[in-house]
């Protein structure tokens, strides 16, 4: 595993999310009340960015057509969504955020 450090812990409060751009990948970034999660930003319906959709509870709603994601899983969860979203290892040491893209 290759953690990269992306952003400060205090950048995404509780119950929100955030973009972050790595290595030319744009990443969004989720604090959840059950821990920090985090996907690639970008609907796999056509292509609009997740972080501009809502939290509701553990999925993320995509902005454009209403489909949505578990942000835990990845998996489509709403119609007119179907393929999964990249999902990746994310943790928090010493209020830095870091992710896996390996
Ligand atoms: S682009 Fe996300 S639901 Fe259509």
């Amino acid at each position: 595993m290759t953690w990269i450090p992306i952003g400060k812990e205090t950048e995404v409060p509780l119950a929100e999310m955030k973009r972050f751009t790595v290595e030319d990948t744009d990443i969004a970034v989720y604090h959840l009340n059950k821990g920090w999660y985090a996907s690639i930003d970008l609907c796999t319906h056509q292509d609009c960015s997740l972080v501009e959709g809502e939290i509701e509870n553990e999925e993320i709603v995509c902005p454009c057509h209403g489909g949505a994601f578990n942000i835990v899983t990845g998996k489509a969860t709403r119609m007119p969504c179907v393929a999964p979203v990249e999902t990746f290892p994310i943790r928090v040491v010493n209020g830095l955020i870091e992710v896996d893209f390996t």
